[in-house]
């Protein structure tokens, strides 16, 4: 039987038209596809808002580098610390550490995985120097929450939204309460170049010193002197290589207009996947009472642009359920095991397991099972019963 993927993106016709009209032009990079991208998606960001005006985007080869120069960009330098979520990937809390800052963790709430803004406030000391949630899965943190808690001390909002551009939660979208946004276009993302990312932020000189860090930190880039007298570029301050090409923002623009309504059938997937997991297994799953409350589906919290979607079976189950869905076929991934737990994590810091016992509860338990829109019925089928067996042969 063939396997159910994992993942499968939907690049097609349209794509294709658009990244072949590039090779006709003579940027490949810096050039108008990023630019034009870099527009629309900060548009998207607000669309159907009257009151908002766009954020600036700045296109990236990836979120990871997103990451380490929008932290740069909002000043984050050695010995200061960043409060953030051990549910993550090492993305996050290497940029935190790739500019000699510190990452500080916080437990995350046992229903979405979420970080716990009740506890952000007391890991705040004299070092801190911002806060970086992650829209887990593709649910909004509570940004009203942290956005309270920030702004009155000072500290900066980055948002890590790799999960996703198309959420919202009480009103507020990715970037919309936060000092910059990051997001991710890699292989299985909901929009994807086979790698990309983007930073948008509300604030022109972020904007501008994002531009520089991605282009070594140079003055101006090759199209922006094209066409002109010889200028001579000078380099400002020490930067990276980490922009986006116009061959992948060709391919990144024709899926904007598509999101929305791939979300919504990604919606309709994980209803489906969530009423037959109930039918199937609800009776066993919830036999199982968590000392810390964490549920075996995760709660949903405003409009979630359902990037993945994970079961959390009990820890004795996970291993023995991902070998068995692997026996069977079906394409499987772990997002994630508690960061802080990883090794290099714990020769640097040394917190024990313990620490932040949600977080290492969810990391212990959790299992993302296919999701993409052309998942079709038969296979999603295939992949709850597969679980479903599993599931009953080991409780
Ligand atoms: C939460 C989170 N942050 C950052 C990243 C890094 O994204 P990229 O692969 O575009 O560097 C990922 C990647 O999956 C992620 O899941």
């Amino acid at each position: 039987m063939e396997k159910v993927e994992f993942y499968r993106h939907q690049l097609g016709e349209d794509e294709a038209q658009n990244w072949r009209t590039v090779l006709d032009t003579l940027f490949l990079t810096l050039g108008p596809q990023v630019a034009a991208f870099e527009k629309e998606l900060g548009e998207f960001l607000v669309r159907g808002r009257t009151d908002a005006v766009a954020p600036q985007v700045v296109g990236t080869n990836c979120c990871s580098m997103a990451l380490v120069i929008a932290l740069k960009a909002l000043d984050l330098g050695p010995g200061d610390e960043v409060i953030t979520t051990p549910m993550t990937f090492a993305s996050t809390t290497n940029a935190i550490l790739h500019l000699g800052a510190t990452p500080v963790f916080v437990d995350v709430e046992p229903t979405t995985g979420l970080i716990d803004p009740r506890r952000v406030e007391s890991a705040i000391g004299p070092r801190t120097k911002g806060i970086l949630p992650v829209h887990l899965y593709g649910q909004l943190a509570d940004m009203r929450a942290l956005e309270a808690i920030a702004r009155p001390k000072g500290l900066f909002l980055l948002e890590d939204s790799a999960h996703g551009i198309e959420m919202e939660r009480d009103g507020v979208r990715p970037g919309q309460l936060g000092d910059a946004v990051t997001f991710s276009f890699y292989a299985t993302k909901n929009i994807t170049s086979g790698d990309g990312g983007a930073v948008a932020t509300k604030h022109p000189h972020v904007a501008d010193r994002l531009r520089r860090l991605r282009n070594h930190g140079v003055s101006k880039s090759a199209s922006d002197r094209h066409g002109k007298a010889y200028q001579h570029w000078d380099l400002v301050e020490l930067g990276y290589k980490a922009n986006l090409t116009d061959l992948d923002a060709a391919l990144l623009r024709p899926q904007l207009p598509k999101v929305l309504d791939k979300r919504a059938r990604r919606e309709a997937i994980a209803k489906r996947y969530e009423a037959r997991l109930r039918e199937a297994i609800g009776a066993v799953a919830d036999a199982r009472v968590s000392p810390n409350g964490v549920p075996w589906l995760v709660e949903r919290r405003g409009t979630s642009s359902h990037h993945l979607f994970t079961i959390q079976p009990p820890p004795a189950l996970r291993d023995e359920l991902l070998a068995r869905l692997g026996e069977a076929g079906i394409g499987t991934a772990v997002n994630y095991r508690a960061i802080h737990l990883l090794t290099y994590l714990q020769d640097l810091m040394h917190l024990p397991r313990g620490s932040f016992p949600i977080a290492e509860e969810i990391g212990d338990r959790t299992i993302s099972l296919p999701m993409y829109p052309t998942l079709e019925t038969a296979a999603q089928d295939r992949v709850v019963e597969a679980v479903a067996s599993a599931w009953r042969a080991l409780a």
